[in-house]
């Protein structure tokens, strides 16, 4: 946070951006290369056939991080890679994107309110992005502490269901316009809530740690830090979500639930940052609709992407090592 040397590199990709538009460079959204899909018996399992978009720059870091980018509603993989600079800053960085894509043709929203899909290993959408993030591990000697998701809206909704279901995976989370793991928790795949969506679904930290920790019972080990961002003027997601997954991930987290450190005008003039900890902030976005805009730096800097070597932010290894 507040590093200006790292939003010194944001910049400078960014700028490199400008110049490869300046130079006729084949681009897309600026990423120098594009998506490639990797076909459904290349990785498994994969009980409801997610699609599987990868972006894997130029040139790598010599054991790359991973960023999962689940899309939102009605969207796709390559509106998700286009919909930001992440790919771009990838290419700078040298770390590998993955872009899921929803199989779920009726609204191209991820599946975040079936059981199978809130728990560890135990199916649905979730589990068949974990795969491909295996399959990351496995093909291009990714490095496994250092595996992270963001996303808006139904991409964020689905970046709380990775955390909390797969908690021995993810190392942390960006969260944009989401709700909190469970939340939308119904009888199917796909279930819209209509009272998680509208905010009257309202619990305590307790019970919303309860909810995360039944996705994965018997799991002891480290838990994956969060950010979340919210607009004060949603009206899809109304705002009481960001309330929610306050309480749930400061829960989880063992943080308190008051704030110990507020950043005013950050990292927006209108934009209010609360600090639980090191392992949670929570952002609230006055006047911001659903519409809300990624602040590609922000994530960069959560995630620590702009590290290279020794010394990045990164999970232990221990649990992705010894857990199943
Ligand atoms: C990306 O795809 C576009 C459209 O198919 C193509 O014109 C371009 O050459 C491709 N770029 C690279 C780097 O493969
Ligand atoms: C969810 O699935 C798990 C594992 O398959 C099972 O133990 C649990 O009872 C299920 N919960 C509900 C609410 O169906
Ligand atoms: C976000 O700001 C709005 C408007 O000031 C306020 O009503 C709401 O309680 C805030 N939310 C949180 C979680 O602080
Ligand atoms: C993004 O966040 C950085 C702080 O990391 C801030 O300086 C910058 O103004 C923000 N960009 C936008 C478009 O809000």
């Amino acid at each position: 946070m507040l590093n200006l040397h790292s939003t010194l590199h944001v910049l400078e990709g960014i700028f490199t951006l400008t110049l490869a538009i300046l130079s006729g460079i084949p681009a897309v959204n600026g990423a120098a290369n594009n998506l490639t899909q990797i076909p459904d018996s290349s990785f498994s399992p994969n009980p409801t056939n997610v699609g599987f978009y990868l972006y894997v720059p130029s040139t790598l870091q010599a054991k790359p991080p991973i960023l999962v980018n689940p899309h939102w509603c009605h969207g796709s993989a390559q509106d998700a890679f286009t919909g930001t600079q992440l790919a771009t800053l990838a290419d700078t960085y040298g770390y590998i994107m993955i872009f899921p894509d929803s199989p779920n043709t009726a609204d191209k929203c991820w599946d975040v309110s079936s059981n199978q899909t809130l728990t560890h290993n135990g199916g649905g959408d979730s589990q068949g992005i974990v795969s491909m993030v295996n399959y990351v591990l496995q093909n291009y000697n990714a490095d496994p502490t250092r595996v992270f998701s963001m996303g808006t809206s139904s991409g964020a909704m689905m970046t709380n269901v990775l955390l909390g279901s797969y908690p021995d995976v993810f190392a942390a989370g960006s969260a944009w316009a989401g709700v909190a793991f469970g939340c939308f928790a119904g009888n199917g795949y796909d279930v819209w809530s209509n009272d998680c969506a509208t905010g009257t679904i309202i619990k305590s930290g307790a019970q919303w740690e309860a909810i995360v920790k039944a996705a994965y019972p018997s799991y002891t080990g480290f838990r994956p830090k969060m950010q979340v961002f919210h607009g004060t003027a949603d009206t899809t997601l109304y705002p009481q979500n960001l309330a929610e997954e306050i309480k749930e991930w400061t829960a989880v987290l063992g943080l308190p639930s008051t704030p110990v450190q507020t950043l005013s005008n950050y990292p927006d003039s209108t934009w209010t940052t609360y600090i639980y900890g090191d392992t949670f902030h929570a952002t609230n976005a006055t006047g911001v609709t659903h519409n809300i805009q990624t602040n590609e730096s922000v994530v960069i800097d959560w995630f620590d992407l702009q590290c290279r070597g020794t010394g990045c932010y990164s999970r232990p290894a221990y649990d992705y090592l010894f857990s199943t």
